[in-house]
């Protein structure tokens, strides 16, 4: 269970989020309702600040919050985000099978039907409870992106998009907080080039428009992408 900490007399059952995530959170209320941002020992837990969720994993300092300007960021439709997967005029279905804290999936989801995959409870209550106060409508889903994937019918989404964990390269560069974070919590061995092969090919064998692979900017291509798209930082294969 996720220990989650909330000023006292705070009526959990009105957030939105808290039917989908109650099974995955303890409840632990603060001592004083002047210090709603008290700290508890242990391993990461969330805390709820006013009305926003905060994850607090000691490995960092303070609490970390998702902001909505970075998905307003990447929901332009001129982001290589959106071009690569092609939803700005079109109606297609998303599938994003490794979903994280939402960053890119909601700011799809500002144009497309997404469903979002992620197998880590306390990214998936964080992110659960980030759409909610964006606003944004996406079904947002406990599990695993590679089981959800082989169980969707073959016309269920025009567009996979796969941002798998890839292993540390340059340890001096660190990736931003959000990410820094994503890499603490999950436990789960990165994906090996070969075991992203596969993945885009079970992903190809569903996707009735494209895949959309992100990658850091440097790493190399996998197999033969129809083409890519170059951020500062990432790109974007696309595969159709
Ligand atoms: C690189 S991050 C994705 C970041 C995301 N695109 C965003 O915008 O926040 C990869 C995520 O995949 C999750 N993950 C790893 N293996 C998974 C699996 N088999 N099924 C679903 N999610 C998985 C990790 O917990 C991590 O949150």
């Amino acid at each position: 269970m996720i220990r989650l900490l909330h000023p006292p007399g705070r009526d959990l059952s009105q957030l939105a989020w808290w039917p989908d995530c109650v099974h995955l959170l303890e409840p632990v209320a603060a001592s004083h309702a002047e210090e709603p941002l008290a700290e508890i020992e242990g391993s990461p837990y969330l805390r709820l600040n006013g009305d926003r969720l905060e994850l607090v994993d000691r490995r960092f300092s303070g609490g970390f919050c998702l902001k909505a300007e970075d998905v307003a960021r990447h929901a332009k439709s001129t982001s290589f985000l959106c071009r690569a997967a092609g939803v700005i005029g079109a109606e297609f279905r998303v599938l994003d099978m490794f979903a994280g804290f939402g960053v890119d999936g909601l700011a799809l989801a500002r144009h497309a039907d997404v469903t979002l995959v992620e197998q880590n409870p306390i990214a998936f209550v964080l992110l659960r409870e980030f759409a909610d106060r964006l606003g944004i409508r996406a079904d947002i889903r406990l599990g695993d992106g590679p089981e959800e994937l082989s169980k969707a019918i073959t016309s269920a989404y025009e567009v996979v998009y796969l941002d798998p964990m890839f292993p540390m390269r340059n340890k001096k560069a660190l990736p931003n907080r959000g990410m820094q974070h994503l890499r603490a919590l999950d436990v789960s061995e990165p994906f090996s080039e070969a075991g992203v092969t596969n993945l885009i090919e079970l992903a190809r064998g569903c996707a009735l428009d494209r895949v959309v692979l992100k990658r850091r900017l440097r790493d190399p291509q996998i197999g033969k992408p129809n083409f890519s798209l170059k951020g500062r930082t990432v790109r974007f294969d696309v595969y159709r």
